[in-house]
């Protein structure tokens, strides 16, 4: 399976970012499928300065629902409309700072598929559930609602899963080999082998090699690190 590099901005860059990243960005080729998720406002100048290279744009979020009267919403068909290409769904900081239910999750991502937008699917575990040992079971009680989807012909070409360990993003500790690898084959033995799942949580290019090694691991959802030129290039450079 091709690897997976996605770059989460959250609500960090500027014009300015986006010049130094994405042009340094561009002056490469990379082996895997490399992209860059940006803040809604960034989307167009994104996508116009990648035109006609091998770099796809992402949101961070999409709303639930359909056009309409949802003021402050952004619609699946508006990204795809602006030439997006994915949107990551359920982040933990959206599931913690902004309320986001499990249903509201599977409710985005089916606006995603509806539209053809491929979806980064996140789930992960707080530091309180895995020390008390329910880490896999929040990770599958997570992944259980993708099955209707799944059923209605939600393939592995239509999402993938990210785990990001709550604990582990912006901390700059990232889980350990053995704890990723496990996570990923509880995910791939939930939802079948041939869906692709990345891992997010501290990832730099110092760990990325060793973690996009680990069986299990088709790529890397990248914080921090993807709004450095020079670091997010050599996460790319590891994947390939
Ligand atoms: P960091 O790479 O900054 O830890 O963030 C991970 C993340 O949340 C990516 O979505």
């Amino acid at each position: 399976m091709r690897k997976q590099v996605v770059g989460n901005w959250k609500m960090n860059g500027s014009t300015a970012v986006i010049d130094e990243v994405l042009d340094a960005l561009k002056t490469e080729r990379h082996a895997a499928d490399v992209s860059v998720s940006v803040p809604y406002l960034y989307l167009g100048g994104a996508v116009a300065k990648l035109a006609g290279t091998q770099y796809r744009v992402g949101a961070q979020n999409v709303s639930e629902f359909g056009d309409g009267a949802y003021t402050g919403e952004v619609s699946a068909r508006m990204l795809k409309d602006v030439g997006c290409s994915l949107a990551i769904v359920g982040h933990s900081e959206r599931r913690r700072y902004f309320a986001e239910s499990d249903e509201a999750v599977i409710a985005k991502l089916a606006r995603l598929l509806e539209v053809g937008l491929y979806a980064v699917v996140c789930v992960g575990e707080t530091l309180a559930e895995r020390d008390s040992g329910r880490a896999e079971s929040r990770i599958e009680a997570q992944l259980a609602r993708l099955h209707t989807l799944m059923a209605r012909g939600a393939g592995p070409d239509r999402f993938c899963i990210a785990y990001e360990p709550v604990w582990a993003i912006g901390t700059g500790r990232a889980a350990s080999g053995d704890q990723i690898a496990a996570m990923h084959e509880v995910i791939k033995r939930h939802l079948g082998a041939s869906y692709a799942v990345l891992y997010g949580g501290s990832v730099k290019a110092a760990n990325a090699a060793s973690i996009m090694a680990l069986p299990g691991v088709d790529g890397v959802l990248v914080g921090g690190a993807s709004l450095d030129a020079r670091e997010f290039g050599e996460i790319c450079r590891a994947a390939g």
